[in-house]
């Protein structure tokens, strides 16, 4: 079966004119929802460590772009800063970035450990950090973190990106918890399988591209637009009393 592009249909014009910032948003899935958020007329500013590829995105959007590194919370602010400094306010604030490095597991150097867990796990503590602080004193918000399925299914020779993602279900129940009072909901999405450049390798490997679908019981790679959908449900006041959940997007590859 093909990878489905045909656009989201979901509308949500209570969502026109607000203010999401993305991380990661130089390519792969943030670049799209940086596309399919300013679509809908959300005003979009994007951080990525490639400054001329988040430029470009940016450009192509008409949104805000900028280079920043989300293991330094200090670039977090900085990026909340230049949103203000756009557009006033943020209403989303969607925890994207990631890395996804392999090696066996008795291979694994140390400084793979830390390097994932400082872009993946910290890197989601701090932006929430960031967002959190000005959330709670404008009315709240909503804030989404990249999980994954590797959070609760083991892909063999990616220790430290499973485990880091399982990190990030929890730290999202933890966010969830602590900032539901001030009106801020944090949830997560779960991608499986989905057509970027993160997964590249396996899509030009007939062969592993085979054994790859046998865990997608809708035996197709997902396409970024079909996460985006998941993430508009979450942003969107359709799910209002939706906080701390885990949303899978993965054609069934968790139950696999
Ligand atoms: N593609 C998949 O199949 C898949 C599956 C499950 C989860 N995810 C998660 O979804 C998110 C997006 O994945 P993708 O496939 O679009 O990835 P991608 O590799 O295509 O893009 C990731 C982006 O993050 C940026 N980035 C990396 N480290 C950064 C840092 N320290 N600071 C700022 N930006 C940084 C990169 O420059 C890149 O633009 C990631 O969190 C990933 O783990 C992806």
């Amino acid at each position: 079966m093909r990878t489905d592009t045909s656009p989201i249909p979901a509308l949500n014009p209570e969502l026109a004119g607000r203010v999401a910032v993305v991380t990661g948003a130089a390519q792969g899935m943030g670049a799209v929802f940086m596309e399919e958020l300013a679509r809908r007329d959300i005003h979009v500013v994007g951080g990525d460590l490639d400054g001329d590829r988040m430029a470009a995105v940016a450009e192509k959007v008409e949104g805000v772009g900028m280079r920043m590194d989300v293991t330094d919370p200090a670039d977090h602010d900085a990026l909340l800063a230049r949103a203000l400094d756009a557009y006033g306010r943020v209403d989303f604030w969607i925890n994207n970035a990631g890395v996804f490095p392999q090696a066996e597991f008795t291979e694994i150097p140390p400084d793979q450990l830390t390097s994932t867990y400082q872009v993946n796990v910290n890197g989601v503590a701090y932006g929430g950090q960031t967002a959190a602080r000005h959330m709670r004193d404008h009315g709240g918000g909503v804030i989404v973190n990249m999980a994954s399925v590797a959070g609760v299914r083991v892909r063999v020779t990616r220790a430290a990106y499973n485990s880091s993602k399982a990190a990030v279900r929890h730290l999202t129940s933890c966010m969830a918890v602590e900032l539901g009072p001030y009106g801020i909901r944090v949830n997560a999405i779960a991608p499986g399988f989905i057509d970027t450049e993160m997964t590249r390798w396996v899509q030009e490997d007939p062969v592993a591209l085979e054994r790859a679908l046998t865990t997608v019981p809708l035996r197709r790679i997902g396409a970024p637009v079909e996460v985006f959908g998941a993430l508009y449900f979450l942003l969107s006041d359709s799910a209002r009393y939706v906080t701390g959940a885990v949303l899978p997007v993965d054609g069934g590859s968790q139950h696999v």
